[in-house]
């Protein structure tokens, strides 16, 4: 099936209704950040379940205790206090994950067609012995419930945050502005600065994934130049659940097929900057590899739409001497294979201003897909990209804190006649 972009608007649409009724931004930010620090508890379970996307019928599940316990995810999807509930935990090399904070599962094999409520359970260790161990009274998290994904009409609507900075506090004004009905949120890339501890992981990452779960939003979190920095940048990762434990892959959401990249660090491994503790040349060429068969997979090339999400964008307009290393790399690397494999919109961040990079006028060059990129703080200058699918139609809009549209994009199917936009 070929595909034709046949509506394209740029506009500004002011919503003074919206604006009028807002208090200073600096009592809303305050409000939404005391949200954010609500997912903090007292007790066992110390900060409330997040969720992930993983893949299809797949949920990750994570959260934390104030001392070292066990950790399993009760699940359903049937309603009512006489559900029948489930059970999910995490292992990996034959161990069942205990006896630290850090507390993770995978649900596995969930109905799409029906919401689906959870609850951790975890148990304080007391006492471990190689042939004993004691554990104190177990206790239950709050109960999360995500929406049914397959909706009758087939829309699937995902939301995409790129550079906040350690500015947890923009997500729930962001979120508000993008309007409801959302199914995902996908965090792309540089929202969380240069980790140095735990905390700063818990404040900047954990405790916002968690608000999302208790709005029935899961995340999709994509890794930026800036999480690949500081001293807990190798922590990350146990913390999260990850679709093939990479920082990278693809999945399927209704008529769209998400391609989510790690664009790696900026600057060469080589740099100062770096320590000699990067190896990004060769882990980005194992991503190439694994992204040239994913196009060219039946779920891609079957998929109604195509949607990349990378943190640093490939720009077709810049003088080549004045590429960064992470830039070329997008431009000269990934951009061919998106071409190749038809993606019809980039999402991207990184360079702190909103824009959209339309196609490239010269069609032998390709880049035959906008590059939409999101702004950063101030508030004032975020944006947050909104992306609405269903089988008959792709809107991708970028808004402001404010709710007003800066920018919206919308495709449609085209089954004859019109010229591919492709060559
Ligand atoms: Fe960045």
């Amino acid at each position: 099936m070929k595909h034709h972009i046949v509506i394209s608007v740029m506009g500004i649409l002011l919503y003074a209704s919206t604006l009028r009724a807002e208090p200073p931004m600096e009592d809303a930010q305050a409000r939404a950040l005391a949200k954010i620090r609500a997912q903090r508890t007292e007790g066992l379970i110390a900060v409330q379940p997040w969720v992930q996307w993983m893949e299809s019928g797949m949920l990750g599940v994570g959260w934390l205790t104030d001392r070292p316990a066990d950790g399993l995810v009760e699940w359903t999807q049937e309603p009512g206090p006489d559900a029948v509930w489930r059970q999910a935990w995490y292992s990996e090399d034959g161990l069942r994950q205990a006896n630290g904070t850090v507390q993770r599962a995978v649900i596995r094999g969930t109905d799409p067609a029906k919401p689906v409520r959870l609850r951790a359970v975890s148990r304080p260790i007391v006492s471990f012995q190689p042939y004993q161990v004691v554990f104190g009274d177990p206790v239950i998290s709050q109960e999360r419930c995500l929406p049914a994904l397959a909706q009758s009409d087939g829309a699937i609507s995902m939301i995409v945050f790129n550079d906040i900075h350690n500015r947890p506090q923009f997500y729930p004004l962001l979120t508000r502005a993008a309007g409801p009905d959302v199914h995902l949120a996908v965090f792309n890339g540089d929202v969380l600065e240069d980790p140095q501890r735990e905390e700063d992981l818990i404040e900047k990452l954990l405790l916002p994934m968690s608000w999302f779960a208790s709005q029935k939003i899961p995340c999709l979190f994509v890794r930026g130049n800036h999480e690949t920095r500081g001293a807990y940048a190798r922590q990350l990762k146990s913390y999260l659940a990850l679709s093939q434990n990479r920082y990278y892959g693809a999945m399927t959401m209704g008529s769209m097929r998400i391609l989510f990249l790690d664009s790696g660090e900026d600057k060469p491994d080589t740099s100062n900057e770096y320590s000699g503790l990067v190896d990004f040349d060769t882990y980005l060429e194992e991503e190439l590899a694994w992204l040239q068969q994913e196009l060219s997979s039946k779920a891609s090339t079957d998929a109604v739409w195509r949607v990349v999400v990378v943190h640093i964008p490939p720009d077709w307009r810049k003088e080549e001497a004045q590429l960064w290393h992470g830039e070329r790399r997008m431009r000269e690397r990934f951009a061919p294979l998106f071409d190749a494999g038809r993606v019809h919109v980039v999402i991207s961040g990184h360079t702190h201003h909103a824009e959209w990079i339309q196609p490239c006028p010269d069609a032998t060059r390709g880049f035959r897909w906008p590059v939409v990129i999101g702004g950063a703080h101030p508030l004032d200058k975020a944006t947050v990209i909104r992306v609405d699918t269903t089988p008959e139609k792709l809107i991708v809009k970028t808004l402001n804190a404010s709710g007003a549209v800066i920018a919206e994009q919308v495709w449609k199917p085209m089954t004859s006649s019109p010229p591919s936009p492709w060559p």
